[in-house]
């Protein structure tokens, strides 16, 4: 934690650095209570700056013991160098010399668990994106790259596997025990990208050779006792190799990829070169202990990291404001990596899902900032939804702009030219742009400006003519410090209907202007439009449908997207109307045409279950939340606790065939048919249960006891605990901990499940909760399943109206800050959105910003984050 003013960093000052390092050899000399670091640092002043008189500067952590300090082996006197607020500064240096530091680290004691800590009894570190300068002196930052050459010293009984970047070069014993291992990474990377792990840790071998014929080990590590559990992981990493030699050209780079799977992290993964760093729950998977959903996500985070090696480590960025050129970039190449190994339209659906979800409240919220933001305190506050998810939604829309050819074509380029450099994401635009002769300096503004736009379409048909119209006025919200936007170029992708469903008009309208018209002749009927096909720009799209054009469009659209979408549009437009009534003390009802709706797509057996699956799901509360004005929290609660019930008890005797017709007691298998099949299943039991029956709690109590996989065991334990079958879901909830104690991802679930429990006394429940012995405060997926839970997912409950949840969130983002800031920080996202609710509640979630502001000692990440949302 530091004490000095946290100040803000800004992109207008980038400058290149003043020192270049070529070399890097660090000695890890790793003890039970202390961590000696040797580096060695060949250090020459960069050629491209004038001033060749700067003096060195270094960064390092104000908590960091320096030991010694040499240039060409003369040992510094300390009036020879400066230490002040995470700067190591030292006069007078030749144009080219070797540093020699040693530091001394206390890994055990470190719960930030950024730089060198201890994860479960093995050694491992996380860098990205400045924790290096807890490990050295350096300068810690992206544009500097040098070659790394890594021995690690220890104990051979307690961490026999010693690994770093690279390929292990050298061995051997030192006396005592103690054993060394010297790593080579011949490929120069920023000190973001560095590594090291030290541990007891069991292995799965494999090995991949790559087209042009290299053979490539292939290890994963983890705990002995998860050993059974890395298999997916492992064909899941061949299938991205194949891939990305496949669709973008581009083939490993070393003779090992290795990937260790840590219990204690911060994030999903890291992508260090030729040494990943996983959480467990991005690697960790089998049939008994993983729901399809962590499948997905293992499939989906293995890839990402593999990915990375091309975007983000051969190419890299030029500093963090430039972030979303590698994550941007990676996340839509593992998203289409994702669709072409399952199904295409389900992974678009829960991808823009997620955006609308929780990006568009990111983008109108106080935190809000641009794909590529202008200034920051604390960088790790901008690993976002924005930078990630409507980053790569940008690099999408360069894909549909250029279409895919042009587009391989411009990331060939732009790998080609770029290769081994640290560049920004105007390099990857003058790429595309030069491929394909256009000019892109208005879609950059997608780069620049924060906010979701709004497409607002109107329509008009001349039947005289035969000439339709459509009118496209877009605009975007004023953000902090942006109150106009200009406007965006987008892909509009658009197809006309007919009444009957028939396909008149298909193609892509291309936006440039605030207002736009195109006409489109020989129309012989007013048609349906069906507007931005597969969401072909991360924007709020209004046009004025009637419940009947949704209908139809839900039937007949052939882009599966958009009729998903015409579903969920009606479904809200329901909804609000309940949620309106409710407000009124009026009587709730469901719309007849709707159940119709549905039971059409529920008993169709030709259907896709996963589609149908997804269309028959309402909008989360969360998406409720942030398309309303203002968050009415019981109303959304109330309205769409009562459209479940309705439709459960519509259509029970459909969900009851549908349950059976997809519960065919196959073995379990983790691909995109199974999983669909038992996402419509549980589906159907969740509306079963919704219906409140008897007989539906013994069919999920079964489900409960039968299922040999955890996404039914899981699904069950879920609505039973969720219900008010108060007895059976203690029963179940004491069996399920009783099971599976031993198994931490799991007993992550199960926190998770009675955290975001809506019935009664959740608070309480929680409560207790943290109490108990499975959970640890000191680990992030677990104060992930229990306060992220609860305040995330448990909405009706967290906003309780006494501001209960509110205080409750404040005290633990105040403990856990002195111990880890980067996962208080993020945890305290629900509260910033303060400014969307009622009165009453939006004075007791800014009372306790207030009162997280009074307090001395803030970290920058909490600093920031509050600070912001106070304004
Ligand atoms: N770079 C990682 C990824 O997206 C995320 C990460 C950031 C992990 C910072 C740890 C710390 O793949
Ligand atoms: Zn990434």
């Amino acid at each position: 934690m530091s004490s000095k003013q946290h100040e803000t960093i800004y992109l207008e000052d980038y400058q290149p650095p003043a020192w270049l390092i070529s070399h890097t050899e660090l000695r890890f000399e790793l003890e039970e209570e202390q961590t000696l670091v040797r580096a060695q640092l060949r250090i020459q002043a960069n050629p491209a700056v004038a001033d060749k008189r700067k003096p060195l500067e270094l960064f390092g952590d104000e908590g960091m013991e320096l030991s010694r300090l040499c240039i060409d082996g003369q040992i510094l006197e300390a009036s020879d160098y400066q230490r002040e607020a995470g700067c190591l500064r030292i006069n007078n240096v030749p144009e080219s010399f070797t540093l020699e530091c040693v530091t001394r680290l206390l890994p055990h004691e470190n719960t930030a668990l950024e730089g060198l800590y201890k994860s479960d009894g093995m050694f491992c570190t996380q860098c990205e994106a400045e924790g290096f300068r807890r490990i050295t002196f350096f300068p810690d930052r992206p544009d500097v790259m040098s070659i790394f050459r890594t021995t690690l010293v220890a104990d051979k009984a307690r961490y026999p596997v010693l690994l770093s970047n690279g390929n292990p070069v050298d061995t051997g014993e030192d006396g005592e025990g103690r054993h060394w291992v010297t790593w080579d990474d011949p490929w120069p990377k920023p000190s973001y990208l560095f590594a090291l792990v030290a541990g007891d840790l069991a292995l799965l071998e494999d090995h991949y050779t790559t087209t042009s014929g290299r053979e490539v080990a292939l290890r994963i590590y983890a705990e002995r006792k998860d050993l059974d559990k890395l298999d997916y992981a492992m064909q899941s990493l061949k299938n991205a190799m194949r891939w990305d030699e496949e669709v973008y050209g581009r083939e490993y780079d070393l003779d090992i990829y290795m990937i260790v799977a840590v219990d204690f992290f911060n994030m999903g993964a890291m992508e260090n070169k030729g040494l990943n760093i996983f959480n467990t729950s991005c690697v960790l998977a089998h049939p008994r202990t993983t729901t399809d959903q962590g499948f997905q996500r293992v499939e989906g985070v293995v890839a990402h990291e593999y990915f990375h090696n091309w975007s983000g480590n051969r190419v890299t960025c030029r500093d963090w404001f430039q972030l979303s050129l590698k994550e941007g970039f990676t996340v839509f190449r593992d998203a289409e990596f994702s669709a072409d190994m399952n199904s295409r339209t389900v992974k678009r659906i829960e991808d823009v899902t997620l955006l609308r979800t929780a990006q568009f409240a990111e983008d109108a919220g106080p935190m809000a900032h641009p794909v590529r933001p202008e200034s920051y305190m604390e960088i790790s506050n901008f690993y976002t939804l924005t930078v990630y998810e409507k980053g790569a939604e940008v690099v999408r829309m360069l894909h549909t702009l250029l279409g895919a050819e042009l587009f391989r074509k411009g990331s060939d380029l732009y790998f080609e030219r770029h290769d081994g450099q640290a560049v920004t994401t105007d390099d990857f635009v003058a790429a595309m742009e030069q491929v394909s002769g256009r000019d892109l300096s208005q879609f950059k503004r997608w780069y620049s400006q924060a906010g979701t736009p709004r497409l607002q379409v109107h329509d008009d048909y001349d039947p005289q003519s035969g000439e339709y119209c459509l009118t496209v006025r877009q605009s975007c919200p004023p953000s902090p410090g942006q109150d106009h936007k200009q406007p965006y170029q987008l892909p509009l992708s658009v197809g006309l209907l007919a009444e009957d469903g028939t396909e008149l008009y298909t193609g892509m309208l291309e936006l440039t202007e605030e207002e736009q018209q195109f006409r489109f002749d020989n129309i012989a009927r007013r048609p349906v439009p069906s507007l931005l096909r597969g969401f072909s720009a991360p924007v709020k799209l209004e046009y004025d449908y009637t419940d009947e054009q949704l209908l139809m469009l839900l039937r007949h659209d052939s882009d599966g997207f958009n009729r998903w979408d015409a579903g969920q549009r009606l479904c809200i437009r329901l909804l609000q109307e309940q949620m309106l009534r409710y407000r009124d003390g009026l009587a709730m009802s469901c719309s007849e045409a709707l159940v119709i709706a549905w039971r059409q797509l529920l008993t169709d057996e030709s259907l896709d279950p996963a589609m149908v699956a997804q269309c028959l799901r309402l909008p989360s509360e969360a998406q409720l939340g942030e398309l309303a004005e203002r968050i009415d929290v019981t109303a959304i609660h109330e309205a769409r606790e009562f459209m479940r019930k309705a439709l459960a008890q519509a259509l029970e005797q459909e969900w009851l065939q549908a349950y059976q017709r997809c519960d065919t007691g196959d073995d379990y298998t983790a691909d995109a048919e199974a999983i669909g099949r038992r996402s419509l299943k549980n589906l159907a039991l969740s509306y079963l249960m919704a219906a409140g029956r008897e007989p539906w709690l013994e069919l999920a109590r079964q489900q409960y006891e039968q299922s040999d996989n955890m996404t039914d065991q899981l699904a069950a334990l879920t609505l039973v605990a969720h219900s008010e079958f108060r007895e059976t879901a203690d029963e179940l909830l004491q069996a399920f901990y009783q099971q599976w104690q031993h198994e931490s991802l799991v007993m992550n679930q199960w926190l998770a499940v009675q955290a975001s429990d809506p019935t009664e006394g959740a608070l309480q429940r929680v409560n207790s909760l943290a109490q108990h012995p499975v959970f640890d405060a000191r680990n992030p997926n677990k104060l992930r399943s229990l306060i992220g839970a609860f305040c995330g997912q448990n909405l009706a409950s967290f906003h309780a109206e006494d501001g209960s949840g509110y205080v409750w969130l404040a005290d633990w983002i105040l403990t856990l800050d002195r111990q880890n800031p980067q996962v208080a920080s993020r945890l305290l996202t629900p509260l910033t959105r303060w400014k969307r609710y009622d009165q009453g509640r939006a004075a007791q979630m800014q009372a306790q910003l207030q009162r997280m502001m009074d307090t001395a000692e803030l970290s920058a990440d909490v600093y920031e984050v509050v600070s912001k949302s106070l304004v």
